[in-house]
């Protein structure tokens, strides 16, 4: 059973962003302990990280023959892309979307998700445990489906 694991804009400079927002775990880090977690599962994983909106739905596109789902933290495109969320719903792979942060605490614009009505669940606020968190969930979800 594989997955692949997408990081969306400014992910890439976790470890040094915002600590105290997102913490101090590197995305090298967080990629290091959901494999650890992929192996007790088990399962496998594709890692990917991008900046930019089209590269983001190139590789959903991209995986829906070889993936049996999605984890995906879309950072700020969560809440404007409504491209993404086309290209999760064109797949109809099952997506669980997670934050490091819990976005309904902050900023007003943040707590409007485009993901979450096309996402089988939504994981913020325990930092790096999210992603953990959204990977045991996926994989249930996958394993009884
Ligand atoms: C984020 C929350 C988003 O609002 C923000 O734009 C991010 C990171 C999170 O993981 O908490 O880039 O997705």
């Amino acid at each position: 059973m594989k997955f692949l694991v997408l990081h969306g804009p400014n992910l890439n400079l976790l470890g040094t962003r915002e600590p105290g927002i997102y913490g101090s775990l590197t995305l090298a880090d967080i990629n290091g302990q959901l494999a650890q977690l992929a192996t007790e599962l088990p399962c496998e994983l594709m890692f990917f990280q991008s900046n930019c909106e089209g590269e983001l739905i190139t590789a959903i596109q991209n995986c829906r023959d070889e993936c049996r789902g999605i984890l995906m933290n879309p950072a700020a495109y969560t809440h404007t892309s409504i491209a993404i969320r086309d290209a999760l719903s064109a797949v109809g792979l099952p997506c669980m979307e997670v934050h490091l942060s819990n976005i309904h605490r902050r900023e007003p614009f943040r707590h409007v998700s485009l993901i979450a009505p096309v996402a089988i669940g939504q994981i913020c606020g325990c930092g790096h445990d999210s992603y953990l968190l959204g990977l045991r969930g996926l994989f249930n979800y996958v394993k009884n489906s």
